[in-house]
């Protein structure tokens, strides 16, 4: 990998007047340069270079960026391609680290692959042009199709000898081992025994972006039953067919100038139509239409223009396709051929200004094409037609941007004769749905993440008893209920006031409004009990308990007032101390019982909740549970910090 400090070099040396100037002829204007556009085709020029900025940009295509970007535009550099590009214009040394054994390992496996397929490429293009075997079948059986010599070069078509290894032979005398050959899927091996996947038949190479050769496709030449029409490579580390576009390297700059892109089905296709001067054509070989090649084809133009043929898959394809495009957020057109054409066969049998000129009379947007398809089916059959007009708006509500929706709800009011305003009724329910449909699922995920916290958490450890504070609790009840402490509030014009309240109303309302109940049986009942005595009025809880007519609870009483309750030796400390000053703290005191009192509650809770949650596999119970841990852990965070206040006071 090139290093950082190299990079800053190279990025500091470039002048972009001059990097872009070996391109495109620059004249100076002002502060900036301006000239034609390398990207589109242009009579007046609005390419614009700001040599104080370092950057380019074309008010016509919108294409701009850095001398980097512009090298790797303009001339399908790679990144550090156009970095060395620049390192070796501006005699900079390039500083190279080592990458780690990973990558490099990664690094190596793919330019093995490549290697491989760049020498097969060139052994059957060879093996085409001037073998006997080549030229009687392979060649011959191409120009039969229409092709030049031309056209079979520039797109380094070939031809696989019907031998059973004589290119496997070859790529292993050049150095090349066997694993690496079935890697690239250009052998195969049965019983030790090592032949050509290809054989016999003719082949269409697969380049990527910057003509380096991916694959390939390999068309039988005489149809065989239980032989496949086309093999092709099969997924490797460098070629993904659902990445891929095939002539997509041939075809790019075509693209960017007409500002379209025609797909089509086949790798002949995308040649019969270059031959007929049609540049900007790719297709997607074999594979429906991926969301990576709508991207890929985004970052040349907005505007695909669909070549289906008009059989029952390619229509269906079409569907799919169109759908997909729009939602990319890409303009579509479609042109669907005459019946048992494709655009091969069509280019063939009609001359390039024919075709050129059906391509353009054909061309329909998606509600014609699709009202066309169906309102044939429809006549006058009000149900049909109903599911027509519902089947063009479901696709509408698809596109993104609201203009361009709007502009298609027109057309199609006009063209089915709706009243637009029903449409966009219908067009609005859709998109409603479909948000609502996306919000469920991400909360859905979100929920689930957090699922996997909550459940991954410690916490899941079962919760203490509460016994210790429930106790200690009820011996602050009883021992300083009658108690007054005073805590400062807002009056109804927000002015601080001091309140008196007296301790057991305190404790008795708090526990009292969060509905808690004591876990031990004994406590519950002189909870009770004490509340009892104070709607009575009868406020010395303490004489009372000690005077109990039921032993039990006499000594119940007894046993928590008298002796500090303990449960650690570290409570005993803090309890002692507490002991000695709790009398001058009733306050403070009263506040840290409640609050470790209610902590513990909640802990209780908590768990009981994450142990439901566990066991759960009900939906709807498990949003509901991942809700309330979620308001319970706030409510803990609340107490907890009430409970630090007073406890570091
Ligand atoms: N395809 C494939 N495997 C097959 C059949 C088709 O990979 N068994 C892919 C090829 O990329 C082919 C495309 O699908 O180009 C379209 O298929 P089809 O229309 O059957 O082939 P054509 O491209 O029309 O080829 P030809 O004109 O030679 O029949
Ligand atoms: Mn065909």
């Amino acid at each position: 990998m090139i290093t950082k400090e190299t990079i800053n070099l190279i990025f500091d040396s470039a002048k972009i007047e001059e990097v872009v100037g070996e391109f495109v002829n620059l004249k100076k204007r002002g502060a900036n340069f301006t000239g034609l556009c390398p990207f589109h085709d242009e009579k007046t020029p609005s390419f614009s270079v700001s040599a104080s900025k370092g950057i380019y940009k074309c008010f016509g295509c919108g294409k701009g960026g850095n001398a980097v970007n512009f090298l790797m535009e303009h001339e399908n550099y790679s990144y550090p391609e156009a970095l060395k590009y620049l390192a070796k214009k501006y005699n900079i040394e390039v500083e190279e680290t080592e990458p780690d054994p990973e990558e490099q390992q990664s690094i190596d496996e793919k330019e093995a692959l490549f290697n491989i397929t760049a020498f097969a490429q060139k052994y059957f293009n060879e093996v085409l042009l001037d073998s006997e075997e080549g030229k009687a079948i392979g060649l011959s059986y191409f120009k039969e199709r229409g092709y030049t010599v031309d056209i079979l070069k520039k797109f380094g078509l070939g031809y696989c000898l019907n031998k059973w290894d004589d290119f496997s032979r070859h790529a292993m005398k050049n150095g090349y081992d066997k694993e690496l050959l079935i890697e690239s899927s250009l052998s195969k091996s049965k019983d030790g025994s090592t032949y050509d996947t290809f054989r016999g038949r003719v082949i269409f190479p697969i380049h990527n972006l910057s003509g380096r050769v991916l694959g390939f496709g390999a068309r039988i030449i005489k149809s065989e039953k239980n032989k496949p029409k086309y093999l092709n490579t099969a997924e490797s580390n460098i070629y993904q067919k659902s990445k891929a576009l095939y002539g997509l390297y041939f075809a790019k700059s075509a693209i960017v100038k007409e500002d379209n892109c025609f797909l089509v089905e086949g790798y002949t296709d995308v040649i019969s139509l270059h031959q007929a001067g049609i540049e900007n054509v790719i297709s997607s070989s074999g594979t429906s239409l991926t969301i990576e090649q709508i991207r890929l084809i985004r970052r040349y133009t907005n505007n695909i223009t669909l070549l289906f043929d008009s059989d029952a898959a390619g229509v269906k394809a079409a569907f799919r396709s169109i759908d997909m495009v729009l939602e990319e957020g890409l303009n579509v057109k479609i042109i669907l051929f005459p019946e048992e054409e494709d655009p091969d066969s069509y280019a063939q049998k009609h001359r390039p200004a024919e075709t050129k000129n059906f391509l353009q009379k054909n061309a329909v947007d998606f509600i014609t094409f699709k009202a066309r398809l169906l309102y044939d089916e429809t006549k006058d059959d009000p149900i049909k037609k109903a599911s027509l007009i519902k089947e063009i708006a479901n696709t509408i509500s698809l596109i993104p941007d609201p203009i361009i929706r709007t502009l298609y709800v027109q057309k199609c009011a006009g063209l089915v004769s709706i009243e637009e305003k029903i449409l966009f009724m219908e067009i609005n329910k859709l998109r409603r749905k479909k948000s609502k449909d996306k919000a469920i699922t991400e909360i859905k995920e979100e929920q689930e993440s957090e699922l996997e916290e909550i459940l991954s958490e410690k916490q899941l450890k079962p919760v203490e008893s509460s016994d210790y504070q429930e106790k200690e609790l009820l011996r602050a009840l009883i021992q300083y209920g009658n108690e007054e402490i005073s805590f400062v509030v807002k009056d109804e014009n927000d002015k601080d006031v001091e309140k008196i309240v007296k301790v057991m109303d305190f404790l008795i309302d708090e526990i009292l409004i969060d509905e808690i109940e004591f876990e031990n049986k004994s406590c519950q009942s002189v909870f009770e009990e004490i509340v009892d005595l104070r709607e009575k009025n009868a406020f010395d809880f303490e004489q009372h308990f000690l005077h109990h007519t039921n032993e039990e609870k006499k000594k119940f009483a007894i046993d928590i007032t008298t002796t500090p309750y303990t449960v650690s030796d570290n409570w005993e400390k803090v309890h002692s101390i507490f002991i000695l000053r709790e009398k001058d703290n009733i306050k403070q005191n009263v506040e840290r019982i409640l609050y470790s009192f209610k902590l513990k509650k909640l802990e209780k809770i908590l768990a009981d909740n994450q142990e439901t949650l566990k066991n759960t596999s009900d939906i709807e119970e498990t949003m509901n549970c991942v809700a309330k841990d979620n308001k319970l852990k706030k409510i803990r965070t609340l107490i907890a910090k009430k409970l630090s206040r007073v406890v570091t006071k």
